[in-house]
């Protein structure tokens, strides 16, 4: 069981970060008290500036301030003084895996008055998730030079899946869809079989014996490239979607645009599991997009996915009535009180936008 305090750990991080992370804790603070719900926030300096400033990304003991945590917070990071990939490896990517956040949950919902660049598409046709596995695949690191700088160089970089890391991604995922309980209670297992005959068969093995054990639940399958073309033609056929790292990673990117852009598209890093002793795991709940610098300070950013983010926090963590709350507030918003989703073209500021939803509770 949590601990009837929610205790997160605040990452605003970079860029952006800190405006709509700022905005998110508002939105926070106002549904706590509405639902005397009781929280503590530590907020840490992690992220491009304290590296450039110490060397160090994430501090001794750094992981286990976090283990002690319900859930964690992150705004955004990526620092334009900072070579890219050393945050996105050293703080992003160490804690999916460290805190094995196994499963990237990516709800893709057009919201009323969210222009989606598909033609004739309104909130009822864009309502879908993706279960992205997290904690393997291309990301796990695996490879090498050889000969580097050379005209002869050689580099690998190896998908690795293991049976356990499919299995749990993909027993989740039915579990998921069997509580979503949509009308059309539909899994598609989106993967490459036709090409990665060895970890996507893996997959689909897999896929095939858990889904026995789910009987209410239709299950479908899509190639990765035609799960593409499907989702800007039909995107009203898809309920859940379980997929792997990499192909999680790019059709998000795709759902995201769909469903308005990164000015409202959130996820969360889960690890649904509880230790012998009651502990459950610590996840992690982000805004997709990222540190946007030339934002920064602007009062421009759209904290919509910063918020949409907080929700699915509390969701997770025992309080849907509260998240429910602020799901509604924020539709309300955008549907009736912004212009746009795009940074600068929202009718209002970043923190316009906070007392928005606030008021909307
Ligand atoms: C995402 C991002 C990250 C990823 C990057 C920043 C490492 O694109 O969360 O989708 O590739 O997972
Ligand atoms: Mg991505």
């Amino acid at each position: 069981m949590a601990s009837s305090t929610l205790s997160i750990a605040a990452i605003p991080g970079d860029g952006t970060g800190p405006e709509v992370t700022a905005e998110a804790i508002k939105v926070l603070a106002a549904v706590a008290a509405l639902e005397g719900i009781s929280y503590d926030i530590e907020t840490l300096d992690w992220g491009g500036d304290r590296y450039l400033r110490t060397g160090e990304i994430i501090p001794d003991g750094g992981l286990d301030l976090l283990r002690r945590k319900d859930a964690i917070f992150l705004g955004a990071i990526g620092h334009p003084g900072v070579t890219p990939g050393i945050l996105e490896k050293g703080l992003l990517l160490e804690l999916r895996f460290k805190l094995d956040q196994y499963i990237n949950l990516r709800p893709v919902k057009l919201l009323p008055g969210v222009e989606t660049p598909l033609a004739g598409r309104g909130p009822g046709d864009i309502d879908f998730v993706v279960v992205r596995e997290n904690t393997e695949d291309l990301y796990c690191g695996v490879g090498g030079y050889l000969k580097k700088g050379t005209p002869d160089e050689v580099a690998t970089q190896s998908a690795v899946y293991t049976r356990k890391g499919c299995e749990r991604c993909i027993r989740w995922a039915f579990d998921y869809t069997r509580k979503r309980n949509s009308p059309k209670k539909t899994l598609t297992l989106v993967a490459k079989t036709n090409v990665l005959t060895y970890g996507h068969d893996l997959w689909w093995r897999t896929f095939q014996e858990v889904a026995a054990e789910y009987p209410d639940v239709k299950t479908d399958y899509n190639h990765v490239d035609a799960c593409c073309m499907w989702m800007v033609k039909n995107p009203d056929a898809y309920d859940v979607i379980v997929t792997t790292n990499m192909f999680g990673d790019i059709s998000t990117a795709l759902a995201g645009i769909l469903q308005g852009g990164m000015g409202v598209a959130a996820g969360a890093n889960l690890n649904p599991d509880v230790s012998p002793a009651g502990k459950r795991g610590v996840s992690m709940f982000e805004p997709m997009g990222g540190s946007a610098p030339k934002y920064t300070g602007t009062n421009k950013i759209n904290p919509i996915a910063a918020i949409n983010a907080m929700a699915m926090l509390l969701e997770h963590n025992g309080h849907p009535r509260a998240a429910a709350r602020v799901d509604k507030a924020v539709a309300h918003v955008t549907g009736t009180k912004m212009t746009s989703q795009a940074a600068g073209r929202m009718g209002h500021g970043t923190s316009e936008v906070g007392d928005l939803v606030v008021a909307a509770l």
